[in-house]
């Protein structure tokens, strides 16, 4: 390998400017020497390495102890790796909430390694909204990467019983709720939940976003199931390190390279056949419209009638995301969904799917990864309604959802915003019947603001007492990855921004139907174009943030079924054409 930089790469990228280039040059050399650099040392291709390690993020607890690895692999290869820091957000710790931070971190990520000078890079992230930023981020700079998940955790044990963040969060809180588990057994669960640090160890976002990760190319095999504290994880840091200097020297492939038409629907049937969480569709439009590649959901939600869900992970399954490493992880699942795949697309490992597959370990005796002749569900993950509540879209996932309630009609019970329904949803005055529709708004990309993952309504308390379990439940906010029920979410557009959420009211008729793909409020027409006209004769409708981020994200966030990101961002003029629709 020749380690020699030329012109325009390592240290010579990107010199900050004084007006005289060798001077430029010359005084950076000066300042990296202060850090005990040797001249051998700064003549190597770069390889940058995100550090998002925050003690507000145990989900990336794990990463000073990758980041030593990548180092390690980085350098046995004879580039230099340097490390800096980008944005870290934690699920717990974000408020409002973290897809208010997203943008945020992408363009913080897409800057700073724009800004320094590097050949490659490594992004490492694992919590919800940090890999899908960072792959915002790496698209749009286009420069060779690769990425690192963080891994999930271990699973915890309770009396016997294996559970995992969060789906069983969710399910013992609801158990809280019902009064069958007091504050004292809370206290004592939630030292349970989370035994390691890593991503939640079911199929939540984070988990779907390493297997849309790697699903693209952009990570190597193994990447997205390998435990957070698994020996094999450090194993593949060291890897990622090696092949990061690789294509540093190479200068190729650049992640606009491997984020095509090809693996833009590899990744979808992945998150179909993974039981996938909803937040992931957003995050793979926004990640697709930074390549430039056009995302189609009609053909995502023709998909989700192709593809069964292989996977047999909570919360559309029974088991954990360890047990998908163990069972062959990625490659192993990419194997039983070959005939559905386009096999030839590249990835950053420098192998094609088909190689590899071909590689994958066979693991007999095991229910995680269902074959097609034996899947766990039918059909995929999540199906795309419209309707007239929906002119845009919005989404289900109906593989964690109640089957009994799948075509239902009932009385929509609304709540105005999150405020509004904390206030009065466990009240013992509250008309409602578990055939109702709950129905939240204000709750969407600029309403609440940032869209949270609100979208899980709970069950109202005097029905949870009653033991109901599931109720159809419609929003234009989000929903955790982790949880389940008859969920309808992304309602867009949503309804701070005047989408028909904004009119319905409590007691009209909401008519819910996944197999004809709809989602309807049951008045007439022109009463409905009635109410949008008196809606829209009297804002204000909220208060709008006046300054800073607050601002930037009201004026340019976009809506749900466009993927969130600012508008300012997408790659303009660059929109790879339909291959469908090309001429030569
Ligand atoms: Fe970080 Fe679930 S809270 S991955």
């Amino acid at each position: 390998m020749t380690t020699k930089p030329k012109p325009e790469t390592g240290l010579h990228k990107g010199l900050t400017s004084y007006g005289d280039t060798a001077f430029s040059l010359f005084l950076r050399k000066a300042f990296i020497k202060a850090a005990g650099y040797s001249d051998d040392a700064l003549s190597r291709p770069i390889v940058g390495i995100t550090n998002t390690h925050s003690d507000y993020n145990p989900c990336h607890g794990n990463v000073p102890d990758l980041i030593d690895s990548v180092k390690r692999g980085v350098l046995l290869a004879g580039a230099l790796p340097m490390v800096f820091p980008t944005i870290s957000i934690a699920e717990s710790f974000a408020h409002p909430t973290s897809m208010f931070l997203r943008n945020l971190m992408a363009m913080d990520t897409e800057e700073m390694i724009r800004s320094q000078p590097m050949d490659s890079v490594v992004v490492i992230g694992g919590c919800d909204k940090t890999l899908p930023a960072q792959l915002m981020a790496i698209a749009s700079v286009d420069l060779p990467a690769i990425v690192l998940p963080t891994g999930p955790m271990l699973v915890g044990n309770y009396k016997g019983e294996v559970l995992g963040a969060c789906t069983d969060c969710r399910r013992f809180w609801a158990q809280h709720r019902a009064g069958t588990i007091d504050v004292a057994e809370t206290e004592l669960i939630s030292g349970r939940l989370c035994p390691s640090v890593g991503t939640c160890s079911v199929m939540g976002t984070a988990s779907t976003m390493a297997c849309i990760v790697e699903a693209l190319g952009l990570a190597l095999p193994l990447s997205a199931a390998a435990p957070a504290v698994h020996a094999d994880r450090r194993r593949i840091a060291e890897a990622t390190g090696k092949r990061a200097a690789e294509i540093a020297i190479s200068a190729t492939p650049t992640p606009c390279a491997l984020i095509t038409a090809a693996s833009i629907r590899n990744a979808s049937i992945i998150l179909q056949a993974i039981g996938g969480s909803t937040n992931a569709l957003i995050h793979l439009i926004a990640i697709a419209n930074r390549a430039g590649v056009p995302f189609d959901l009609k053909a995502f939600d023709q998909l989700s009638r192709e593809v069964p869900v292989l996977l047999n992970l909570k919360p559309s399954g029974a088991h954990y995301m360890e047990h998908f490493h163990h069972a062959g992880g990625l490659p192993a699942l990419l194997r039983e969904l070959a005939p559905l795949l386009d096999t030839t697309a590249p990835t950053i490992a420098g192998q094609t799917i088909a190689e590899i597959i071909a590689d994958a370990e066979y693991v007999s005796n095991q229910d995680v990864i269902r074959t097609l002749a034996s899947p766990l569900k039918q059909e995929g993950a999540m199906a795309i309604l419209h309707g007239n509540l929906a002119p845009d879209s919005a989404v289900i996932k109906h593989s964690a959802a109640s089957p009994h309630l799948l075509q239902h009609t009932g009385r929509a019970v609304v709540f105005d915003g999150i405020e509004d329904m904390a206030a009065r949803i466990d009240s013992p005055d509250l008309d409602v019947n578990p055939d109702d529709v709950l129905v939240l708004r204000n709750a969407g990309p600029k309403g609440a603001p940032g869209m949270p993952e609100a979208g899980y309504l709970p069950i109202p308390l005097k029905l949870a007492r009653q033991g109901v379990k599931d109720m159809v439940r419609i929003s234009d906010a989000r929903m955790s990855g982790t949880a389940f029920g008859t969920i309808v979410l992304h309602i867009a557009p949503e309804a701070a921004i005047g989408g028909p959420l904004a009119i319905v009211r409590t007691g009209d008729n909401i008519a819910l139907d996944v197999e004809a793909r709809g989602i309807d409020l049951l008045i007439e027409p022109s009463e409905l174009a009635r109410r949008l006209a008196a809606w829209q004769a009297s804002p204000p409708h909220r208060e709008i943030p006046t300054r800073g981020y607050a601002r930037l994200f009201e004026d340019h966030v976009l809506q749900a079924d466009q993927g969130c990101d600012f508008d300012f961002l997408l790659r303009d003029g660059r929109v790879k054409p339909d291959p469908s629709t090309a001429s030569d």
